[in-house]
């Protein structure tokens, strides 16, 4: 039986009485985009994340653009981005036409290492965009205490770990505005495209309401020039069905992790998922490292593994990015990672049995010789 890198069908087939439900009532409504559904939704998204305000959106690129558009970040302004995120986080900087100034990851968390930020900090600072990668909150204590000094905003990049905290508190309760993505493979996964920002500023949230919507609150007068960016009412039904079970099916995905790092241990020259002190990960993606990752991936392929590389190119060297000069070797450890990294299968309803098998196939790929 063959393992997939990610089994959606498996992961949404207890929703789907739901679903069902849900569909139902949403053609009896006759009532398709932003409407009741949306704002019961951004509720309790809310409330989930210890915000005070929801604001749902297409996708989570647009919540990353529309968030840095609400703070008036625009042409020429600086926002501090880590070198070895997706590649949306520096999509949504360069849509605004502000720059992406890339700061280097902690080899052992791979979050941005706020060690780092200051010294890129100029006078055309805006921002900062602290991306919680893989599923591990990034060290938000230190990234807030640098942005308070220094006057900037924080624009937290949620995509990958909702639910997970550090000291305790949620990720996307920290910045002045944050983004999160329900793409159907995130923790939260819609089934079609979704994303929201989250904020606990009251005039922040009523710009971004308008600004998802043409820029327009009162039907046909404008005030803003806005965008078409809003959340369907069936995703909304669906992401509320999925919302009440995020918490436990967080929790079994740390227990695959649990399992993960108890038979990988000492494993030829992996590399396991570290966390820094006070933060947790939800586990988006379980990922490894070796020098060896390109033939352990066709090991694992040839013996009916699926595997995914997060990410193979880093996003300054990417084609897109051809215009800002940078070249190999401009950062290192963002270029490490790409080269060695491997994410293992994960999702909620893994079996012991299926991680076992995984990692026993890579144990045999390293005794072996690799
Ligand atoms: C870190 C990160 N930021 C932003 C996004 C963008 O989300 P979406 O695909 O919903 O636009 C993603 C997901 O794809 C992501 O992983």
């Amino acid at each position: 039986m063959k393992i997939p890198f990610l089994n959606l069908k498996q992961l949404n087939e207890p929703f789907e009485k739901g679903f069902e439900q849900a569909y139902r009532d949403f053609i009896q409504s006759g009532w398709y985009i932003l409407g009741e559904k949306v704002s019961v939704f951004e509720q309790e998204y809310a409330h989930f994340n210890t915000v005070q305000h929801t604001i749902g959106v297409a996708n989570g690129l647009d919540a990353l653009i529309l968030s840095l558009k609400a703070l008036n970040i625009g042409a020429g302004d600086e926002v501090i981005v880590p070198s070895n995120t997706y590649i949306a986080s520096w999509l949504a900087i360069s849509y605004v036409r502000a720059i992406p100034i890339p700061v280097e990851p902690r080899m052992d968390t791979y979050n941005i290492n706020p060690e780092f930020i200051e010294a890129v900090i100029t006078s055309k600072t805006k921002a900062i965009m602290p991306v919680h990668l893989y599923g591990q909150i990034c060290e938000m204590e230190s990234i807030m205490a640098i942005a308070e000094k220094h006057n900037l905003y924080v624009i937290e990049d949620n995509a990958q770990s909702q639910g997970a905290t550090y000291k305790g508190k949620v990720s996307g309760s920290w910045g002045h505005c944050n983004a999160t993505s329900f793409y159907p493979g995130k923790n939260l996964g819609a089934l079609g495209d979704g994303g929201a920002v989250t904020t606990n500023d009251a005039d922040l949230a009523r710009i971004l309401r308008v600004m998802r919507n043409y820029g327009s609150e009162k039907k046909y007068y404008n005030e803003v020039k806005g965008i078409n960016s809003r959340l369907d009412e069936i995703q909304a039904s669906f992401l509320s069905i999925k919302l009440k079970r995020l918490n436990e099916d967080n929790a079994k995905r740390i227990e695959v992790a649990r399992l993960y790092i108890k038979l990988l241990q000492g494993v030829g020259d992996l590399t396991l998922p570290q966390l820094a002190e006070n933060a947790t990960s939800v586990f988006h993606i379980y990922l490894i490292r070796t020098k060896k990752r390109d033939e352990l991936q066709t090991y694992l392929t040839d013996n009916g593994i699926g595997t995914m590389i997060h990410y193979p190119v880093p996003p300054h060297l990417q084609e897109a990015y051809r215009d800002l000069g940078f070249e190999s070797g401009d950062f290192p450890i963002a270029e490490e990672i790409a080269e060695t990294c491997l994410s293992l299968p994960i999702w909620p309803g893994m079996t012991h049995d299926e991680v076992g098998r995984v990692s026993l196939t890579i144990s045999k790929f390293f005794n072996a010789g690799g």
